[in-house]
């Protein structure tokens, strides 16, 4: 097979700022082209801008750079999405189905599509929740991600385009900032403890929710990406987990490394939209179809985070 050309979109946001890197790792820079509607200090050419909703100009880049594989990971997050719904559905939604036109009529290798656990909602059954089950998402987030994940289904069965989805728990990382999710708690909790010794947090003590760490989730997504066509199953998102924590669980992780720190809560509209999500995931579907086996818990993770963390502080 040919050397991939891949764009990834949304590049400077939390995944995307790893993804891009190590896509360039396995493919080479010049191979992986980032874009994003704002340019960071630290983006690292190639390079370009792209507003998502820019359907001529997403056109041209695919062709000037030939354009051979998608990476979608513009959206707008679940908290965010509450504050403009509308604008959230066009961003997250429109931005996928002229990905998905391009992918057929261009009939590219591959596009990957980040579904969520947020697609799951209060129908659904909370424990270890199954890959096929009811969907009644709260949040426009939602919404447009389990939307976005029948269109992906529609485009294989219709049309053969390869896409390939994950539905992402919680992802915790050191290289990058979270911005406008639910779980971004598990994030700043780190941050926080190491700057200031406390943190005030928006969830309720007990809340647990799937999380991830941030290098299981690029092992995930470039495992599921490389891995042969006859083995994906499913078109929609793959079910994936790690690990479940509740604030009150990652706090006193922290506290066997920083024992002075401490925790206070103050639940706000976040809180909701955590409760409707549910606790823990029913990951066999990818771990049988391509091997799919996490390698950090919330311990090793907690080692990993405040180490890095020291560092770039
Ligand atoms: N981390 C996301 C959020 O909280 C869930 O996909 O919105």
């Amino acid at each position: 097979m040919s050397q991939p050309k891949i764009l990834v979109t949304g590049a400077n946001g939390q995944i995307g700022r790893v993804l891009t890197e190590a896509l360039r790792k396995i493919y080479g820079t010049e191979s992986v082209l980032a874009t994003d509607i704002t340019k960071l200090p630290v983006t690292v050419e190639p390079f370009e801008f792209l507003d998502i909703l820019n359907n001529q100009r997403l056109r041209e880049l695919v062709e000037d750079h030939k354009i051979t594989q998608i990476y979608h990971l513009a959206a707008i997050l679940s908290a965010n999405g509450e504050w403009n719904p509308i604008k959230t559905w066009n961003i997250n939604l429109n931005g996928l189905l002229a990905i998905l036109e391009l992918a057929r009529e261009k009939e590219m290798d591959k596009v990957f599509f980040p579904s969520t656990i947020a697609v799951f909602g209060n129908t659904t059954p909370r424990v270890n929740t199954p890959q096929d089950v009811p969907l009644l998402p709260t949040t426009v987030y939602g919404m447009s991600k389990s939307t976005g994940e029948l269109w992906c289904n529609y485009y294989h069965q219709r049309y053969g385009v390869d896409v390939r989805s994950l539905r992402y728990p919680g992802i915790i990382g050191w290289q990058s900032l979270p911005a406008g999710g639910t779980t971004d708690y598990a994030v700043e909790i780190y941050h926080e403890a190491l700057k200031n010794g406390q943190y005030e947090c928006f969830l309720s003590e007990n809340t647990r929710l799937p999380m991830m760490y941030m290098d299981d989730a690029i092992k995930a997504t470039t495992d599921l990406m490389q891995a042969p066509k006859e083995s994906i199953s499913i078109r929609y998102g793959y079910n994936l987990a790690a690990m479940s924590f509740t604030p009150s669980e990652i706090a006193e992780e922290i506290k066997k490394h920083i024992p002075e720190f401490s925790i206070t809560y103050k639940p706000d509209f976040r809180q909701q939209i955590a409760a409707s999500w549910t606790e823990s995931i029913d990951d066999s579907m990818a771990r049988k179809d391509w091997n799919w086996k996490p390698d950090f818990n919330l311990s090793s993770m907690t080692l990993d985070m405040l180490h890095h963390l020291k560092n770039t502080l």
